[in-house]
């Protein structure tokens, strides 16, 4: 018999809305946070499919319901889950492992048990929703077991999986007590996809060394009841909805609220902007400091110059994320006191999300746009600033560490590590030739145009229609 349900399925811990459901039982919501959200979003929208997600508040049992264009069908996690899954496991132990442990993975047992007990309710919930044949597309770190537990309960489905983070190498993943179950979680999925080559590689070099199984090339071949089947692991770097952000960056609202920025901001000769979300992988400390320095150093002057730093609240209640935001605090409170003037901060920072308008306004505002993180999957915010960058001025200042730094050649590169690197890459975007500034802006933007997230998930999603699905005969060692 035929099932009922969707063609297809995109499963990730988190909803693209927050929901808030008030006294009297009706719900709102806002956008969650998050690069995950910004590149699907648009998939999403376009897709006749249903998104199985968290809808970011605990104990919150909720029919699916239709929002943005979107179909999405709720998965409940009470506040014990969050706390071990989410905020332990996920947050604690796998989110440091895969950013080269710049913050000291925690393993704990109860939140191994936790992870694995949530996992199989979202592969429950995606086997609920997906249509015979349907193809169902896993997100990320949080759901690394969710391929495989799907498969077991749907071997009729065709089983992406997507990893939007880092894949450490294997001297690093090695550490995880569970890695021989994850391994085999994400072995469910017919493809794997990573953001740069070198995670891909990562993979399978841990695959290779960790679990008998056979590899050539990119393919891994699992044996089955029937014979073996062929698991793909590849590169799909993800982007952004470019035309749309470009095209935002253009209405008369958004380029008359960059005027204002700049002008509340006191017309600085150079604004330089950080935009992250308040995390210790994007490197907003070192870039602080040397932005501090900068000015202690007077190649760079206040009032002439202002730094905006948008932190956007993230995983509050984990404490590696309270600490920094202690440290990025004082830091700030620091260097504005020391070189702030009445009516001219040097630091402008803000504890905030804001909505797309405000951003691209932000981001057409700035004169120098500063991704400074120590280890990143993506970074899609590098590649905002350039579609909001209409005007084709802007320079992007961009750390080697993100998989942006790839792909966006035209960008001033550099090294977060290296504070004086830093520092003169910073200057020179300051002090840079208009005409070499507009070159370098036009191919950054000829290439995220061009490389957009639609692409992206095409791209993706024709390899795994393409994948075989007759059981092959194991290729030779
Ligand atoms: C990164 C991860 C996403 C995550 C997002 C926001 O982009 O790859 O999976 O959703 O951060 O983090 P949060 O913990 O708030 O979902």
């Amino acid at each position: 018999m035929e099932r009922a349900g969707y063609e297809l399925v995109v499963v990730a811990n988190r909803l693209p809305v927050d929901v808030t459901v008030d006294e009297e039982g009706g719900t709102s919501w806002k956008r969650s946070p998050g690069g995950l959200v910004t590149a699907l979003q648009p998939v999403m929208q376009q897709a006749d499919g249903a998104w199985v997600g968290w809808a970011g508040k605990p104990d919150l049992e909720h029919e699916p319901f239709d929002a943005d264009g979107m179909h999405l069908v709720p998965v409940a996690l009470s506040a014990e889950e969050i706390a071990q899954y989410y905020e332990g496991f996920s947050n604690d132990t796998l989110w440091p492992l895969c950013h080269d442990v710049i913050s000291p993975p925690e393993f704990h047992r109860t939140w191994w048990e936790a992870y694995r007990r949530v996992n199989r309710r979202f592969a429950e919930a995606a086997a609920g929703q997906a249509a015979q044949g349907a193809t169902v597309w896993v997100q990320d770190y949080q759901l690394q077991l969710v391929p495989a537990m799907l498969r077991s309960m749907r071997p009729d489905l065709r089983i992406g999986y997507f990893h939007h983070i880092p894949f450490p190498p294997l001297e690093i993943f090695s550490q995880l007590p569970w890695r021989r179950q994850v391994i085999e979680g994400l072995l469910g999925a017919d493809l794997i996809g990573f953001q740069r080559p070198g995670d891909a590689s990562n993979f399978i070099r841990v695959v290779r060394r960790l679990t008998d199984l056979t590899t050539r090339g990119s393919m891994v071949s699992v044996p089955t009841e029937h014979g073996h089947r062929g698991v793909r692991a590849a590169a799909f770097p993800i982007s952004i909805d470019s035309s749309k952000f470009d095209a935002l960056a253009r209405t008369e609202a958004v380029k008359a609220r960059a005027r204002e920025i700049r002008h509340d901001l006191g017309d600085p000769k150079v604004l330089l902007l950080g935009v992250d979300r308040l995390d210790y992988t994007k490197g907003i400390r070192h870039r602080i400091k040397a932005f501090g320095e900068l000015l202690e150093d007077k190649r760079l002057e206040v009032p002439e110059a202002a730094l905006v730093q948008v932190a956007s609240p993230s995983r509050e209640n984990v404490e590696a994320y309270q600490q920094l935001r202690e440290e990025v605090e004082i830091l700030v409170g620091r260097i504005n006191g020391e070189h702030g003037q009445i009516g001219s901060a040097a630091i402008y920072y803000m504890h905030h999300s804001y909505p797309p308008e405000e951003m691209a306004a932000l981001y057409l505002a700035a004169d120098v746009m500063l991704v400074t993180a120590l280890r990143d999957g993506m970074n899609l915010v590098a590649k905002e600033f350039v579609a909001a960058c209409t005007d084709d001025t802007g320079v992007l200042v961009l750390s080697e560490f993100a998989g942006a730094a790839d792909e966006l050649s035209g960008a001033l590169l550099i090294n977060p590590h290296d504070i004086e690197g830093m520092k003169d890459a910073i200057e020179r975007a300051v002090r840079m030739d208009p005409r070499e500034v507009r070159r370098r802006m036009r191919k950054l933007r000829r290439r995220v145009i061009e490389d957009d997230v639609t692409k992206w998930s095409q791209r993706f999603l024709s390899t795994l229609t393409a994948v075989p699905d007759q059981p092959s005969p194991p290729p030779a060692r």
